[in-house]
């Protein structure tokens, strides 16, 4: 009996080493390129994860690479950036991220201003100082506080079920997010650009209720919310751009922003002759809120 036990557990010690020895000499294999990193997924610790259950196309190997595949739009506080991550070899685990990287350079603007960050603190007293001091590592701090709020508001949107980016992951000032576009890499438009009749504007502004309901029944209001922060997807209006998501009680300007928002939509919808009234919308939104 510890005969058989110590020869069997004799072939299993010999079996193990060489099949991991075959694992690392095909890891050992790829190299990244110029506009490659290995994916940064392993790395980041589990709450800079997106929400789970992770969606099947999320890529999780330690094997992955990521492939730069170019910009899709820059603008003032961000770029985003095409990014493919997939294990070479494997098509079955290859997919196309948007990675939203915010600016920590001088020339950035503040648009966002503290107009929607009142009430937020920082726990770090060095990061405070370096704010304050606007220092290289204060630049970084604040970008990377963006990236974190635009990551929050997605997980917390995404949990709900609003029609959102689904969040990957975020890591320092970039923010990594399901790709809203064809498997080509070309990005979907933004509802300012869509030229639909007169019905299918109409379909697109119920959904842009619907979507704004599902904001104001957990207590938000989106903040800048117009046809260029709306992606028309398969047919499905999306809304990105939430690094200034309001909180409409807490913020002493939560009521005007949600106002805002409702002005926005309104205006433009109206001026596609779609009937709607912003103040109807609002009255519509504080009786969810409520
Ligand atoms: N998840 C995404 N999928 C596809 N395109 C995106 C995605 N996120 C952003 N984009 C593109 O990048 C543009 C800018 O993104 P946005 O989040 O609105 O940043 P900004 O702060 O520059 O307005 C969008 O209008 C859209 O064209
Ligand atoms: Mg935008």
């Amino acid at each position: 009996m510890s005969d058989l036990f110590a020869s069997s557990e004799a072939a299993s010690f010999d079996a193990s080493p060489f099949e991991s020895l075959e694992t690392e000499l095909s890891f050992a294999d790829v190299e990244p390129g110029e506009d490659q990193r290995w994916s940064t997924w392993p790395a980041i610790t589990p709450s800079e994860r997106g929400p789970e259950p992770w969606p099947a196309w999320v890529v999780t190997s330690a094997g992955a690479l990521d492939t730069e595949r170019g910009i899709l739009k820059t603008g003032k506080e961000a770029d985003v950036f095409l990014l493919e991550r997939a294990v070479p070899g494997d098509p079955a685990q290859r997919t196309l991220l948007a990675a939203k990287r915010y600016r920590s350079a001088e020339h950035r603007s503040f648009h966002r201003s503290s107009m929607y960050t009142e009430g937020r603190s920082t726990r770090n007293t060095r990061d405070t100082r370096a704010l304050a001091r606007k220092s290289e590592h204060g630049r970084e701090v604040a970008a990377a506080q963006w990236s974190f709020a635009e990551f929050e508001a997605l997980c917390r949107m995404w949990e709900l079920g609003a029609p959102v980016p689904y969040p990957v992951q975020v890591n320092g000032t970039e923010v990594l997010m399901e790709f809203l576009g064809d498997a080509d890499g070309i990005a979907a438009p933004r509802l300012g650009q869509v030229r639909g009749d007169r019905a299918e504007l109409q379909e697109y502004y119920a959904q842009v209720v619907d979507l704004m309901r599902i904001f104001a029944a957990a207590g938000f209001a989106h903040g800048d919310l117009s046809a260029y922060n709306l992606l028309v997807h398969e047919g499905r209006v999306r809304v990105i751009d939430l690094p200034q998501i309001v909180d409409v009680i807490a913020n002493p300007q939560g009521l005007d922003l949600l106002h805002r928002d409702c002005v926005n939509i309104c205006d433009w919808f109206t001026r596609r002759r779609v009937d709607c009234d912003p103040e109807a919308l609002f009255a519509d939104l504080l009786g969810t809120l409520f």
